[in-house]
């Protein structure tokens, strides 16, 4: 039987919408994509339908709403209605309902107002979800947050529990996110948790130069540094699957033979302290 890899998400934000990508991704073991519907230039749900209409039953598909075209540019927004819309929307341009939707950075909308004003905002937003869940336009529902800062503070009861909460992981995280991420993981208490972005969108910036992230291995584990850097990303914080851009399919392979890896967990943990030590001093 061939293997699977569920914790390792394909995540299309950078990467090309092409079929030969996901053929190749859904031959490796892949088992899940991360879209939105603001990708591609709000065109990544149809583009996909077009060229890989056939091979999307093969894969978990997880979308977001909450980002909306505004004129030449484009806007966050809470808008019970507008995110219902984009949920049917969502669906009929896929060829199908998701299997889950997440709520794509509501910390956008949420820096006015009191904090019962917010709160009632994102309970709102969670509530349709929630309720297209139930009717059977996506599987499940969740929360993306690039900077779940402002949520913490909310993410208390009334407010419904997300299926899969999805925030930043890695080593280009700094001690606050994480600290948030977790503080939320405890409030909120998903049923996943999904790191994304593990290389902060890019394996060319001069950060990656500057340290080898073999550091964080387990002793005698042959791997590349990009492979290190995504494999710490599991433990920046402890997710269950981490959603990683590529073209490339030597790249996606490259990440899939990572898992397999052991990391040193002594390592993770010293950084986060020393992590933790900057903060309170910086
Ligand atoms: N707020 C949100 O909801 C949110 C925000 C950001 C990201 N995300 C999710 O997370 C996913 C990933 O985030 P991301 O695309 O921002 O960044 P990322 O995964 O941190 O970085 C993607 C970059 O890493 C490179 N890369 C991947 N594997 C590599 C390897 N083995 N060796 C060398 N380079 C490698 C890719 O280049 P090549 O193409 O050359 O391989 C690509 O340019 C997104 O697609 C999305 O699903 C969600």
């Amino acid at each position: 039987m061939r293997t699977t890899h569920p914790r390792l998400v394909l995540g299309l934000h950078r990467s090309r919408h092409e079929r030969s990508l996901l053929t190749a991704a859904a031959d490796l073991g892949i088992t899940t994509i991360d879209t939105s519907t603001n990708y591609l230039d709000f065109h990544s749900h149809q583009v996909l339908a077009e060229v890989a209409g056939d091979l999307l039953p093969k894969f978990t598909v997880s979308t977001k709403v909450g980002y909306f075209p505004a004129g030449s540019t484009s806007e966050h927004s809470l808008d019970p209605g507008r995110l219902h819309t984009a949920l049917e929307q969502a669906a009929r341009d896929l060829g199908r309902e998701p299997d889950l939707v997440f709520l794509h950075n509501p910390e956008h909308s949420l820096a006015d107002g009191s904090r019962t004003q917010r709160q009632d905002r994102l309970e709102a937003a969670c509530s349709v979800l929630v309720d297209a869940t139930a009717a059977g336009l996506c599987g499940s529902w969740g929360i993306s947050s690039w900077d779940p800062r402002p949520l913490t503070e909310l993410a208390r009861h009334p407010l419904p529990r997300p299926d899969v909460l999805m925030v930043r992981a890695g080593l280009v995280v700094g001690a606050e996110i994480l600290d948030a991420s977790e503080t939320l993981v405890s409030r909120w208490q998903p049923s996943a948790l999904w790191g994304m972005s593990p290389f902060g969108g890019s394996t060319t910036e001069p950060i990656w130069k500057r340290f080898d992230p073999r550091i964080f291995m387990g002793t005698g584990q042959d791997c590349s540094p990009g492979q290190a850097a995504f494999r710490a990303a599991f433990h920046l914080p402890e997710v269950d699957a981490v959603a990683a851009g590529t073209s490339k399919t030597a790249h996606l392979e490259e990440l899939i033979n990572s898992l397999a890896r052991e990391v040193n967990f002594e390592a993770i943990t010293q950084y986060r302290q020393l992590l933790a030590r900057n903060d309170q001093t910086g």
